[in-house]
C-alpha cells in the first residue's frame, strides 16, 4: 500500500482518526477532512508526518453541503497527484440531528431529511469525486462508506441513523455494480457500537454500554481501531474479489 494516497472524511476523531493512524502506519498518504476541529486536523498532520514520513493534509467540509466536496477535492487536487482510496466516514451530531435522533414517536422529516444528506448524499457526491480520480491512473481502487449495525439490531433513539445506513449500504451495491468496470471496487464497513464522542453523546451511554458488554461474547464495547482492519484489507489486494458487500464487525453483538 506504500505510496497510495486515501481520502477520508471526519479524520479528527473517533473512527476517523483511528483510520488516518492505520492507514499512513502502512506508508499511505493521506488527506483527511474536518468540520471545526481545525487545531486538532493540524496535530494530527503534524504528528502523522513526524512519526511515519507520510504526506498528510486536511481540509474542512461541511457534509450537510455535500457538493462541496468537489472544491474540497479542488483543493486535494493541488496537493496530491494520485487517489487510490475513499472512505466516507464523518458523521453529524448535536442541533443537526434534532428531529432525526430519538424515539419514533417525535422524529421529524427535517432531521431525518439532514441526516439523509451527511450519510447518503455525502457518500455519492465523495464516492463521484473519488471515481474521476481513480480513474486517472487505471490501476483501480476501493471505495468504503462506514455503516453501523444499528441497521440491523434496534437500537434506542437510532432509527434516523438506523434507516440511513441501511440507506447507503444499499447505495454501495449499486455503486459497486457500475464502477467495477472501473476496476473500483465499493464496500462497507458496519460497525457495532464503538466508544466515541458520536456514542458518549446518546442520553443512556452507560446503558448502551453496559448492554453491548452484555450482549458481546467478547465481554467488550468495540475501540476505534476495531473498525481499522476491515478498511485495511478492503483497500488491500487481499480482497480484490470483493465488492457490493457489508462486513460486519460487532463483537460478536448482533446475533445475540
Ligand atoms: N461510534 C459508534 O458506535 C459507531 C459504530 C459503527 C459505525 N460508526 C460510524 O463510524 C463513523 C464515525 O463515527 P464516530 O463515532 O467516529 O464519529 P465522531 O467521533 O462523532 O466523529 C465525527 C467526525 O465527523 C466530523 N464531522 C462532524 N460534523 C460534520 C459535518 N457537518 N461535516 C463534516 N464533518 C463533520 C467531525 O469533525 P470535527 O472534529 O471537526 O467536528 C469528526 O471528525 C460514522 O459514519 C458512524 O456512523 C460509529
Amino acid at each position: 500500500m506504500q505510496g497510495k494516497t486515501l481520502f477520508v472524511s471526519g479524520g479528527t476523531r473517533g473512527i476517523g482518526k483511528a483510520i488516518v493512524y492505520a492507514f499512513a502506519q502502512k506508508g499511505v498518504n493521506v488527506a483527511f477532512t474536518y468540520a471545526s476541529s481545525a487545531d486538532t486536523a493540524n496535530e494530527i498532520i503534524a504528528d502523522i508526518e513526524d512519526k511515519y514520513g507520510v504526506k498528510c493534509r486536511a481540509y474542512k467540509l461541511d457534509i450537510l453541503e455535500p457538493n462541496t466536496y468537489k472544491d474540497v477535492y479542488k483543493l486535494f487536487d493541488e496537493d496530491f497527484d494520485r487517489l487510490d482510496f475513499f472512505i466516507s466516514n464523518a458523521i453529524i451530531s448535536g442541533r443537526a440531528v434534532v428531529g432525526g435522533f430519538g424515539p419514533f414517536m417525535r422524529l421529524k422529516p427535517r432531521g431525518l431529511n439532514n441526516i439523509y444528506t451527511a450519510t447518503v448524499d455525502a457518500f455519492v457526491v465523495g464516492a463521484q469525486e473519488a471515481t474521476k480520480r481513480i480513474e486517472k491512473h487505471g490501476e483501480g481502487g476501493s471505495i468504503i462508506s462506514m455503516s453501523s449495525t444499528g441497521n440491523l439490531v434496534y437500537t434506542p433513539n437510532y432509527a434516523g441513523h438506523g434507516t440511513n445506513k441501511a440507506a447507503v449500504e444499499a447505495m454501495v451495491r449499486y455503486a459497486a455494480a457500475e464502477l467495477g468496470e472501473k476496476n473500483i471496487r465499493v464496500n462497507a464497513v458496519s460497525g457495532g457500537p464503538i466508544d466515541t464522542d458520536a456514542l458518549k453523546a446518546f442520553p443512556n451511554y452507560e446503558e448502551v454500554k453496559a448492554e453491548v458488554v452484555r450482549r458481546s461474547p467478547l465481554s467488550r464495547m468495540g475501540d476505534v481501531t476495531d473498525l481499522t482492519g476491515a478498511c485495511l484489507f478492503l483497500c488491500s489486494k487481499d480482497s480484490s474479489w470483493l465488492t457490493g458487500q457489508t462486513i460486519v464487525v460487532d463483537g460478536g453483538t448482533t446475533f445475540q
